[in-house]
């Protein structure tokens, strides 16, 4: 009797000890799943809209990708189709276009023309409008956009905004 009340002492005793190892083993397994702060900042890039000019295609990056970011003028705006618009992205009191920088023919970085308000992709021809649409094949689509969320004068790179989901919703873009 002695015995047993022992062995069921001892065993508790085993039980709790193994208990708080496996928590804390549970622990340091989540914390080397966990990206790093600096990889968590990594993923995100905050652009200010108010820097932009008219008609002035500026590349910047988010997660080592080109992003095309450029302001419409209020001609630009004129004369949207409706694809157009959805494809446009509004911070503040101006509108945008910001895209993926590579070609989904084949991810070339194709060039704007700001004369004729469009970009063209030298590897084979393809052509796109000034929201990003394509114009002329092989590319199967639209210049993709990255996902973003408003935030004031702000545009952060790599948040799912309502924005954002909308235009994946409806296929404005993947
Ligand atoms: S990669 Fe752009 S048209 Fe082929």
């Amino acid at each position: 009797m002695k015995d047993n009340s022992r062995r069921g002492f001892m065993g508790k005793a085993f039980g709790a000890v193994a208990g708080v190892g496996a928590v804390a083993s549970l622990y340091a397994m989540k914390k080397s799943w966990d990206p790093l702060p600096s990889v968590k900042a990594a993923g995100f890039t905050t652009l200010d809209m108010s820097a932009y000019k008219e008609n002035e295609l500026v590349t910047e990056k988010w997660r080592g990708k080109p992003i095309f970011v450029l302001k419409y003028t209020a001609d630009m705006m004129a004369g949207l189709d409706e694809k157009q618009k959805a494809r446009t992205i509004k911070v503040g009191s101006s509108d945008y276009m910001v895209c993926l920088g590579l070609c989904t023919h084949l991810g070339c970085i194709p060039g704007y023309d700001p004369e004729e308000k469009s970009f063209l992709c030298a590897c084979h021809g393809g052509m796109y409008d000034f929201t990003g649409d394509v114009t002329k094949a092989p590319p199967p689509r639209g210049l993709d956009i990255p996902p973003f969320k408003i935030d004031g004068e702000k545009l952060v790179l790599g948040e799912e905004g309502p924005e954002y989901k909308t235009m994946k919703e409806t296929g404005i873009t993947l």
